[in-house]
């Protein structure tokens, strides 16, 4: 084959595939392209750094009567917790046997608890309230943990800003030593060779209330 054939066969087999993939994605007969308004409606991940916060604002006194009206059923008014409902003031501690969550010792971010409220909360139907309704909560709920003055109001740039008591309790990098391996593609050791070196138990990742591991029997 000349080197003019060669070109012209290899075109043949790539020119296709590609332009067939950029300008039109494989359909397998099922569903609909989603519109921009669907996606949307997923696309609510809030990051760290603010990154996915909405338009809008919200203020601690807007919030006070909002939380009143969507959350203090169960979370009480000033967030001390109603019934077995979580309580979301106060310090509490995660280290003790029974750790105690609230909003400051569980959020390392006042941006996930925005996506926390915004995506979970009311509890009986979440994700209904608009953005200036999820800021201005937000913005409550920091108030009466002290976190925020009276005057705060919450957006895409404040939220960022608030440091969270318990930021520097939580760990980044994770201690679980089958994580950091590479996996093995080719030539690999048999399965039978293989030996179990050390585990995540002992390290005290997820603590037991029923005893070490093996000596816990079935309830
Ligand atoms: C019908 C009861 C109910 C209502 C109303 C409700 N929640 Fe909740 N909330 C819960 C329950 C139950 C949980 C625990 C959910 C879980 O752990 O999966 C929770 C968890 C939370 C948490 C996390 C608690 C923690 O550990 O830090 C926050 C924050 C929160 N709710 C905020 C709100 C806000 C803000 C509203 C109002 C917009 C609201 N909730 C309305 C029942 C409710």
């Amino acid at each position: 084959m000349s080197s003019l054939h060669r070109l012209i066969a290899a075109a043949a087999m790539c020119l296709p595939l590609g332009v067939a993939t950029a300008a039109e994605p494989p359909k397998y007969g099922l569903g609909t392209t989603p519109t921009a308004a669907q996606i949307a409606g997923w696309d609510i991940a809030v990051r760290p750094d603010g990154q996915g916060l909405p338009d809008g604002h919200g203020s601690v006194k807007d919030g006070d009567e909002l939380f009143a009206n969507n959350c203090a059923a169960c979370h009480g008014t000033f967030g001390e917790g109603a019934g077995r409902y979580p309580r979301l003031a106060g310090e509490g501690k995660l280290t003790g046997d029974r750790p105690e969550q609230t909003v400051q010792t569980y959020w390392p971010f006042a941006t996930t608890l925005f996506d926390y409220i915004n995506r979970a909360m009311p509890f009986p139907s979440p994700h209904v309230l608009p953005p200036e309704q999820v800021y201005a909560i937000t913005a409550y709920v920091l108030n009466f943990n002290g976190l925020v003055d009276d005057n705060f109001v919450a957006d895409r740039n404040t939220l960022p800003m608030v440091k969270m008591p318990n930021r520097d309790g939580f760990i980044w990098t994770d201690p679980r030593p089958d994580t950091h391996d590479t996996a093995c593609m080719t030539n690999c050791r048999a399965p039978a060779d293989v030996k179990v070196a050390q585990t995540a138990e002992g390290k005290n990742l997820t603590p037991r209330t029923t005893g070490p591991l093996d000596t816990a029997l079935p309830q």
